[in-house]
């Protein structure tokens, strides 16, 4: 079907595809494996104890990066097996050196690595560099650059949570058994806020019970998010300065102007993790290559996304911070940088805005795939207006069209979605509408058939020849997922049309056309 959920997951797809698509085409060349055996497993930890022992100074950051690059284990074709075999807990990251994905992520993985070390886990942090040990990095199951997977005791799971060092510090304790950091002083309360910006903090009388089995349930199962537990309710306090004098909370902090949301369900491990999914995003979130997965997987709410140049969302952020505020519960808030192509231009094509210069206000309803466009000006009154006519249902699904053409003497008309009502729906006559896109290429076949049938039935006065570009026009009677597509609107039901296949001849076609065109007449016959 031809709706934004389609074109979404095809967004979605395309997104991934840039993920993936240099290790396609890497696959080309890894033809053969040139693995020598280097370092093993006792070499690093040695280099490891060395640590920087010789360097007296404080290090640079360069001996920084590459110390903690140190402390993530290179793997090859003679210590893998060993590595994964003998470790409970193993995070391997797969990687191709001209992979800029993951070239970014590496300094990232070698931090999160130095951070785990000092937190004493037992997390086992290694590298392959897949291109060079391509056999090793397929057994190893990677497909992609970079893959992020986790071996326990030989066995792995993907990776699933976010991509800075501190987000892979949080999701790699959760799963290898420290889910939760407890405080017990003033001290360790400071030291902690002083590392951590986003966190759930708890408060329980004593660490037992089921209140707090679901709550360390939620811990375990969340991805991304810091778990804290302290059982003195001065450390609460500091924590989250607003507490309620009591002896079981919930809270979650946040970095940003609504900084503390208050848990005000029971404690179970689904309302819990409902609860962060409602309540994790920022008022607004930045939209960057490193969260999009995770926004793009975010569908529980309408999402409206603000696509603008940096400087006019600048004037617009706090006004609209009490506008997210209103409507939190059910609404996402989005800045998409007009200027970062990669992100923003899918969303403005869904729209046929590529070409706008000016703020473009959009939203998507994911449960009925449609799509809302605020076609005012940007302002944050026409944005409240635009989101809370969102949640009454009083704004109407936006469907993109073309400009209305001159059809004037055209044997051929051109329909846009705009007028797609006016000259097939409710048009007297019968249709013969041609349904491609631009970048379909047996479209071109199927248009000169049309030319030729037009020419052919020239003079026939309740026949049309009509065609739309299903790239550039919607309309929500035209659910077609394959081009070119050759539909008959028949005069006495316009609600179903009949499919002509493409694959015939003008021939064919025109007898197909001469046989509905009878049919018809037949059934006018009868009725009279
Ligand atoms: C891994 O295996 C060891 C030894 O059999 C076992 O003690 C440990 O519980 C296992 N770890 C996990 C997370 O299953
Ligand atoms: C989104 O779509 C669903 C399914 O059609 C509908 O039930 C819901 O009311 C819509 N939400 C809004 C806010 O329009
Ligand atoms: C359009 O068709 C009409 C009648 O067939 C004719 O008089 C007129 O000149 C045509 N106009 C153009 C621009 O070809």
């Amino acid at each position: 079907m031809y709706t934004s959920k389609f074109i979404f997951f095809s967004l979605i797809f395309l997104l991934l595809l840039t993920f993936l698509a240099p290790s396609i085409s890497s696959e080309l060349d890894l033809t053969d494996e040139n693995g020598d055996d280097v370092d093993g497993l006792e070499e690093l930890i040695a280099l490891d104890e060395q640590e920087d022992s010789q360097h007296h100074e404080k290090p640079s950051e360069a001996e920084f990066v590459s110390k903690a690059q140190r402390i993530v284990l290179e793997l090859n074709n003679d210590n893998t097996k060993r590595a994964i075999d003998g470790n409970e807990y193993v995070l391997v990251l797969g990687y191709a050196p001209w992979c800029v994905r993951s070239a970014e992520l590496m300094p990232k993985f070698a931090e999160a690595a130095t951070a785990l070390k000092e937190l004493g886990s037992s997390l086992l942090m290694a590298k392959i560099d897949a291109e060079r040990y391509p056999k090793v990095a397929s057994t190893l199951e990677i497909k992609g650059f970079p893959t992020l997977l986790l071996f326990v005791n030989g066995t792995s799971q993907p990776y699933t949570g976010g991509f800075s060092a501190e987000e892979l510090v949080i999701w790699a304790r959760k799963k290898t058994g420290v889910p939760i950091i407890r405080i017990s002083s003033d001290a360790e309360a400071s030291h902690f806020l002083k590392k951590h910006s986003m966190f759930v903090v708890s408060l329980f009388e004593k660490f037992a019970g089921p209140d707090y089995d679901e709550f360390t349930k939620a811990a375990k199962m969340d991805n991304e998010i810091q778990f804290v537990e302290t059982s003195n309710a001065e450390i609460a306090k500091h924590l989250f300065p607003n507490i309620k004098p009591t002896n079981l909370f919930l809270g979650l902090v946040k970095s940003e102007p609504e900084k503390y949301t208050e848990y005000e369900g029971t404690f179970s491990t689904d309302e819990i993790l409902q609860f962060l999914d409602d309540n994790k995003f920022p008022l607004v979130t930045v939209l960057t290559e490193l969260n999009a997965a995770r926004v793009y997987s975010s569908t529980n709410k309408l999402q409206v996304l603000i696509i603008s140049e940096p400087d006019d969302f600048k004037k617009l952020v706090e006004p609209l911070q009490d506008v997210a505020r209103k409507f939190k519960s059910g609404i996402m808030f989005i800045f998409v940088d007009i200027r970062e192509d990669n992100l923003a231009k899918p969303f403005l094509t869904m729209f046929g805005l590529e070409e706008s210069e000016d703020s473009v206000v959009i939203s998507f309803n994911y449960s009925s795939s449609l799509k809302y466009l605020l076609e005012s000006d940007t302002t944050p009154t026409s944005l409240e207006g635009f989101c809370s006519g969102l949640l009454s249902g009083t704004v109407s699904p936006y469907y993109k069209s073309q400009p209305i053409p001159d059809n004037k003497n055209m044997s051929i008309l051109t329909v846009v979605g705009k007028t797609f009502d006016e000259l097939i729906l409710n048009s007297p006559e019968n249709i013969l509408l041609e349904i491609h896109t631009q970048w379909c290429i047996s479209c071109e076949t199927t248009s000169k058939q049309m030319e030729k049938l037009a020419k052919h039935f020239k003079g026939l006065d309740n026949l049309i020849f009509a065609r739309i570009d299903a790239s550039l026009n919607e309309h929500p009677k035209l659910q077609v997922d394959d081009y070119p597509t050759l539909l008959f609107y028949s005069a006495d039901d316009k609600t179903k049309p009949i499919q002509f296949p493409t694959k015939s001849s003008v021939k064919e076609l025109a007898a197909l056309v001469n046989k509905n065109l009878k049919a018809q007449d037949r059934e006018i016959r009868d009725e009279l």
